[in-house]
């Protein structure tokens, strides 16, 4: 990703570069604005997201000529999703500019001036700006009656049943109410309920949310208003859309009405005479924040006065009369005391930073992510070096640069392990990917439970009465250690029937169950393994091209050899690439995979892959490369019909190809096959031969 801040200057780029840096902003931005508004799951932090957008309008400002008609500057929020049905607000939900310094802000203040032509002193409201999901409440004669997220300005989801179930959202104004009024405001989750709903959520082994802006957002768009009503969900009003009549002459004023009709407003709020009083309240505000029990992330100033707002009225996306004035990421430095490495339930291996427990932005915080190899190496972090850690708006912070200055004397560079700390087992990194993987999937402690649930399903070995719980179970009273293990069950027959939850019948039901798939596929037994990119369609083609468990098991031990035979014939099965060769070398490689692999084995019979159609065909055992254009067959129908009358289909010629089918244009593997004296056939002959 571009790094605004390592990004060239925007008054030396040049016209191309600035095209086609906007193209790449305006896309960047309409994935971060997805991610943030329809999924709940912003990838980066709304710091990095804030200078993304200011690099837009930078680079728009030096280039009005190059403003793409999908500018990030002309869009908000995310569009409605499918499941609630969509409400149109009556007046469009806009957003706010931002400052993020005293400059901005006086730029701001200087812009509204001379756009009112008055040199007088501003008078300001200034809130904390909650940082949730801002919400749009309609009310007709003093009752609610609908609600909807901000959506993409124009139309949001109707939330109206799950906004029901929020105390702080009055169900009827009280005193006197216009006949029809938009009130809006932020819908958040303090800090501490958003923690506690954490916990319980990890509890149930349900989804953990990064941040208690997700944690609201995610709470108030469920399809299951149940759900919502569970939720801790609070709110702040603080704007109006339409009004059927005029409520109040200055923001303050409204704001009074607002807590009359029974609506929270923010206490901190704050009535400023001029401008001049902002920056001490910036600084107030800032210095209160970690210790708030709600997330904000800058203070909004509005122009008091109801009128001059509407004779300021909006440029584009966002109005003259009001301007949020970030707060800087919140920051500290701490040690960092060790990397240590997290392996995933499905092998990755993710580096985590162990630190010295800091306080950053009212959040104790004792570890931070360093999501990868490659992270790692471009910050150069290390083991006790003093970082700066960043919090914005997320829970689990990033490590934002290295103090060099305070580096330790006889520190030295990481090195990413090559091996898997929970197992041993090697760790590999597959060419352009960056995450690293163990290799040991069927016997490494932190990924045995997963595989083992992969074995036992359904498109798998099919075992019934085996569930995740079960198994989960029977790792945690040590019977399972490797899927060889599950066959050793029956034997435990007698002590599961005395297990809590456990019968004798359902103990045999589970011993009749599993003895019923000692017999197995060899296409089942190869997906069951779980080895990377080996689906069901994958393992189907390697049990049919190598026949019987004994012959795969030797040709992939050989196959380990880059170079040998082997290697070339598995990698030229059709369907069958180089990446995918490579899993299944890496997994053969790691000795004990080939151990379990073979105990495992010894409690099964593997049956032969299925060539019933095959048993006579005249191409049966055969191996058959298509080569040039086919006139009547499209490849694969000629490949699927070569396979189903026992034929191996591979991509490339060689002596141990038996036939090679010759279409229109064919190049170079005609000429191999004449070399090599193999036989060929024209589409005809094929045809006739397999009937
Ligand atoms: S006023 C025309 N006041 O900030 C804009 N917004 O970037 C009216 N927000 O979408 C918005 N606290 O989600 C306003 N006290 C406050 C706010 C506030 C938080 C959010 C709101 C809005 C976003 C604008």
């Amino acid at each position: 990703m571009l790094d605004p801040k390592s990004a060239p200057n925007v008054e030396f780029l040049t016209e191309t570069a600035a095209a086609r840096e906007l193209e790449y902003l305006s896309r960047e931005i309409a994935h971060h604005d997805a991610a943030y508004h329809t999924q709940d799951a912003p990838e980066i932090p709304d710091a990095g997201y804030d200078a993304l957008r200011r690099r837009n309008s930078a680079i728009e400002a030096r280039f009005p000529g190059l403003i793409r008609a999908d500018s990030p500057s002309n869009r908000i929020g995310g569009a409605p999703e499918n499941g609630f049905s969509k409400r149109r607000h009556r007046v469009p939900m806009l957003s706010l500019d931002n400052a993020f310094d005293a400059t901005e802000f006086d730029e701001f203040c200087a812009r509204a001036k001379r756009f009112l032509g008055r040199t007088e002193p501003l008078g300001l409201v200034a809130e904390p700006k909650i940082d949730g999901l801002s919400i749009n409440l309609t009310y007709e004669h003093g009752r609610f009656t609908y609600g909807a997220t901000r959506g993409d300005g124009t139309e949001g989801e109707d939330v109206t049943a799950n906004l029901r179930t929020m105390k702080s959202v009055p169900g009827k104004l009280h005193g006197e109410a216009p006949a029809l009024i938009e009130i809006r405001g932020e819908v958040f989750m303090t800090k501490a309920d958003f923690l506690a709903l954490n916990q319980s959520q990890a509890d149930a082994g349900a989804k953990i949310f990064a941040n208690p802006r997700n944690a609201a957002a995610g709470s108030l768009r469920q399809l299951d208003v149940r759900i919502t009503a569970g939720r801790p969900l609070s709110l702040f009003a603080y704007a109006q859309g339409e009004s059927s009549e005029p409520v109040a002459e200055t923001h303050w004023e409204y704001l009074q009405r607002l807590r009359n009709w029974g609506f929270d407003v923010n206490p901190l709020s704050r009535q400023l005479r001029s401008e001049t009083g902002a920056e001490a309240f910036q600084n107030e505000i800032g210095l209160a924040r970690s210790g708030l029990g709600y997330d904000i992330d800058g203070v909004v100033y509005k122009i008091d006065d109801l009128a001059l707002q509407r004779r300021l009225g909006f440029a584009g996306r966002t109005p003259r009369w009001a301007t949020a004035w970030k707060f800087p990421a919140e920051q500290a430095t701490t040690v960092l005391r060790e990397i240590r490495i997290q392996v995933g339930r499905t092998g990755a291996l993710t580096p985590v930073a162990e630190l010295e427990p800091i306080n950053v932005g009212g959040v104790l915080v004792a570890r931070a992510t360093l999501h990868n190899e490659d992270e790692i190496a471009r910050k150069d972090i290390r083991g006790g070096d003093t970082v700066v850690l960043q919090r914005a708006g997320d829970v689990i912070p990033q490590i934002v640069s290295v103090v060099l200055e305070q580096r330790p004397e006889n520190s030295t560079p990481y090195t990413f392990p090559d091996t898997c700390p929970a197992c041993g087992s090697h760790a590999v990194r597959p060419p352009g990917e960056v995450v690293k993987r163990c290799t040991g999937g069927l016997i490494c402690s932190a990924q045995v439970v997963e595989r083992l649930i992969h074995f036992v399903s359904r498109t798998a070995f099919d075992i019934d009465g085996l569930g995740e719980k079960t198994i989960q179970e029977f790792y945690d009273e040590g019977w399972l250690h490797s899927p060889a293990d599950l066959f050793k069950l029956p034997g435990r027959e007698a002590e599961i029937a005395t297990r809590k939850g456990w019968k004798e019948v359902s103990a045999r039901n589970l011993s009749r169950a599993i003895n019923a798939r000692r017999t197995i596929s060899l296409e089942r037994f190869i997906y069951a393994l779980g080895i990377r990119r080996i689906g069901e369609s994958n393992a189907k083609l390697l049990a049919r091209h190598y026949g019987s468990f004994a012959n795969w098991r030797t040709q992939m031990r050989a196959a380990q050899q880059i170079g040998s035979e082997e290697r070339s014939e598995l990698g030229s099965i059709s369907g069958i690439g180089s990446t995918i060769a490579e899993e299944l070398t890496d997994f053969f490689d790691e000795p004990r995979n080939v151990t379990t692999l073979d105990e495992t084995a010894a409690q099964l019979t593997i049956q032969d892959a299925a060539r019933a159609e095959s048993a006579n065909s005249p191409v049966a055992g055969k191996t058959v490369v298509f080569t040039g254009t086919l006139e009547t067959l499209t490849r694969p129908e000629a490949k699927a019909r070569a396979e189903s009358l026992g034929a191996k289909v591979t991509d490339s010629v060689s002596k141990k190809t038996d036939i090679v089918v010759v279409g229109t244009d064919a190049g170079s593997k005609a000429r191999k096959a004449a070399e090599l004296g193999v036989r060929t056939m024209t589409e005809a002959e094929w045809r006739e031969l397999v009937g």
